[in-house]
């Protein structure tokens, strides 16, 4: 059994993390393996590094120094962690990964879409996901939900709105890779939309 590589991307309190669980729940169900894991982080040495960018203590940290740390944290999470469970035959689902970088560094902090793309790709040898689920949601409704903000949270509502456009532009330019949902619609409803996809993948396989 071939393993399957799911990413969550979003902005911020989008819901991933329920459609995470809901979805991981309906995998068990289905008698796969399921790894679930986050970006930044997942290591060790991930979740060290996910202190440090996230921290509101390093304010002012260097654009490229921060593209740099989300990539080292996706090599090491993808050496240890993804590459291995897919070898097993598990589905992988995944809180985030290379488009986060491309949207918040590449797009919105301005580093540049190809170039923090190849950067994470030379990290993680060009491992890419089977699917990618985008919950979309207006960045002022996502924002107004965060109560302790972390450093990329404190960012403007304009960031965010690069941010929210760069996903979109991502998952337009390849739909069968990619799934856009309504954030604002039902909980329920948005995982019976990501369970229809998944299935449906998992059985073409
Ligand atoms: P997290 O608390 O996991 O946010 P969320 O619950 O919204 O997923 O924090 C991750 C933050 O880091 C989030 O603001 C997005 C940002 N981020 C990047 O800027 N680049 C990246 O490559 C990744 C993986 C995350």
């Amino acid at each position: 059994m071939r393993g399957m590589f799911i990413a969550f991307e979003g902005g911020e309190a989008a819901g991933k993390s329920t459609q995470e669980t809901l979805l991981a729940a309906s995998l068990v169900q289905a008698g796969r393996a399921v790894v679930r894991t986050r970006e930044p982080g997942g290591t060790p040495a991930g979740e060290a590094i996910r202190e440090i960018v996230l921290s509101p203590a390093y304010e002012g940290l260097d654009p490229h120094a921060e593209a740099l740390l989300f990539a080292a944290a996706r090599g090491e999470h993808v050496a240890r962690i993804i590459r291995p469970a897919l070898q097993r035959g598990a589905v992988v689902v995944c809180d985030r990964y290379i488009d986060s970088s491309i949207a918040y560094q590449g797009a919105a902090r301005g580093l540049g879409i190809e170039r923090v793309r190849e950067l994470s790709l030379w990290a993680t040898d060009g491992l890419l996901p089977d699917l990618t689920l985008v919950l979309d949601i207006d960045p002022v409704i996502g924002l107004s939900r965060v109560t302790s903000p972390d450093r990329l949270e404190s960012e403007s509502v304009t960031y965010h709105r690069q941010v929210r456009q760069a996903f979109l532009d991502l998952a337009a330019a390849e739909p069968n890779r990619y799934l856009v949902l309504d954030a604002s619609a039902t909980q329920q409803e948005i995982a019976g939309q990501i369970w229809q996809r998944v299935a449906d993948e998992l059985d073409a396989r």
